[in-house]
């Protein structure tokens, strides 16, 4: 049995009442939970110091991170060796943060390769970009199994074990194979594909069947949920009943539809405070009159990037008009740069930025502001809050909660007008805001000058849709949905 070692947390201020460094080893939680504790297993694990600059996935799960749970995952460290010893860091909120490092190959093979060299594309539409070997789906297993050793001791009788995203496919199966009885759920935050896609994995009925030993499994969206059925339906041959509960192996699963949102008044307060930070104030320095078009994305494919760029070359040849009277500022985040289709990306986007300032630059105006290093949460609230129009243009994305904080960030007198693509998870909900298809990009230049010129009493009456929709569907309700369903299950 994996032994926990506990390490001390470093600390700028005085620490509260600290718990005892022994917390990991323990099955029990330090907080009396009666309906059990949670223990939430993600690929990334915010450090506790980081949490208010953490964004995504890590503030959408705070909520569900209360006083004596466990947020279990990878330390962002490349090890010699993949450890199967936890190290553990208790907040002074109470939240136990055990990591294990990865060893550099299996993480090359795990993460590179099949995370983020398969799954993701795949699950993407982009079949065009998957990779598939072997060795690459035996690291993934591996790296699976590690996180099942390491956190089986730290596991107490009544916890319910939720676990997050497409690192983590087979994890609740490898769980169960070292006997583990708990209640399991799974959320998924990036999209789920049809059979005709997913049988172009090899190994989709062994990762299907792995994903079928959770108690509850949940999508971002109707079409989400529907395709994975469809799945279960073809490969496992399940039969759901209504309430899409299916048997499997003896198990009952239910599939549930849980879509993830912000923290949507902590924001709309970031974003006012932010507007007189000094960033702020550069920015409006920077654009005197100019209005502000922004997009804020990792540099992914899967963002519409390039599209997106020639929709913006698209508006300033249709409407000249803007020219000279909008900036456009992409933030596009360096990610996963050792996968060889970022590396692609990245020079792609190179050369048409390059390309639409050659085209249209003056000698004191250039149109396009690109920039590949992050920015942080607080600056990037502030220029939501700037912004005329939020671009938000993936080809497909689970939910895009860059779409629900440009919402929550708007100034209700002169709110900006969200551009949505249809294929993000949060256009099923955000319907008040210009959803555009992302391929056409004069359809897309077309709504960006719609926004542009749009009356400010239709800016409101869409701003005001939508901000009652991103204030109802909010990280806390998330957590509170899904865990409820895990709760409802059996123990
Ligand atoms: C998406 C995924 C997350 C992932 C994040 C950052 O939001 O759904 O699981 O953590 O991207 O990607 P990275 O590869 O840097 O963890």
């Amino acid at each position: 049995m994996p032994k926990v070692a506990a390490v001390t947390p470093k600390r700028k201020k005085p620490p509260g009442p600290r718990q005892p460094p022994e917390t990991c080893a323990s099955p029990r939680p330090l907080v009396a939970h009666p309906a059990g504790r949670v223990i939430i297993v993600s690929n990334r694990v915010p450090a506790p110091s980081d949490k208010a600059a953490a964004g995504g996935l890590a503030v959408a799960l705070a909520d569900a991170a209360t006083a004596g749970s466990l947020w279990f995952g990878w330390s962002g460290k490349r090890a010699e060796e993949t450890s199967t010893v936890a190290q553990c860091i208790t907040s002074d909120e109470g939240v136990t943060y055990a990591t294990i490092d990865i060893a550099e190959r299996d993480y090359q093979k795990f993460y590179n390769g099949f995370a983020n060299g398969a799954l993701w594309p795949l699950l993407h539409y982009r079949t065009g970009l998957l990779r598939f070997n072997r060795p690459d789906y035996d690291a993934y297993r591996i790296v699976n199994r590690a996180f099942a050793e390491t956190l089986r001791p730290l596991i107490g009788p009544d916890d319910l074990i939720w676990i997050h995203d497409y690192q983590l496919f087979t994890l609740a199966a490898e769980l169960r194979a070292l006997g583990v009885q708990n209640r399991i759920g799974f959320f998924l935050h990036i999209p789920f594909v049809p059979p005709s896609l997913l049988q172009v994995l090899p190994p989709a009925i062994e990762m299907l069947g792995a994903l079928s030993a959770c108690d509850v499994i949940g999508f971002q969206t109707q079409g989400d949920v529907q395709a994975f059925l469809d799945n279960a339906i073809l490969m496992l041959g399940a039969a759901p009943n209504a309430e899409n509960c299916f048997v499997y192996e003896g198990r009952k699963i239910r599939v549930v539809l849980t879509p993830i949102g912000i923290d949507a008044k902590k924001f709309t307060l970031l974003a006012e405070r932010a507007a007189h930070s000094a960033d702020a104030k550069r920015m409006s320095e920077s654009l005197g009159n100019r209005a502000l078009v922004l997009g804020v994305d990792r540099l992914d494919y899967s963002k519409g990037l390039p599209q997106r760029f020639d929709a913006f070359g698209r508006l300033l040849y249709t409407y000249p008009q803007h020219r000279r009277a909008v900036n456009f500022l992409q933030i596009a985040a360096r990610s996963r740069q050792e996968v060889g289709s970022y590396q692609t990306l990245r020079r792609e986007l190179d050369r048409r930025a390059g390309d639409i300032n050659g085209e249209f630059s003056d000698f004191d105006w250039v149109p396009l502001r690109y920039m590949t290093h992050p920015v942080k949460r607080n600056a990037i609230a502030g220029f939501y809050r700037r912004a005329k129009i939020g671009l938000v243009t993936p080809l497909r994305d689970g939910m895009n909660l860059v779409a629900k904080e440009y919402i929550a960030a708007q100034d209700p007198a002169d709110p900006g007008v969200l551009v949505l693509s249809r294929f993000a998870g949060a256009a099923d909900e955000l319907t008040e805001a210009l959803i555009v298809n992302p391929f056409d990009a004069d359809a897309v230049a077309n709504a960006m000058h719609q926004g542009l010129v749009m009356p400010l009493a239709e800016r409101q009456a869409r701003y005001e849709a939508l901000a009652a929709k991103v204030n109802h569907t909010t990280a806390q309700r998330f957590c509170a949905e899904f865990l409820a369903y895990l709760r409802a299950v059996a123990s």
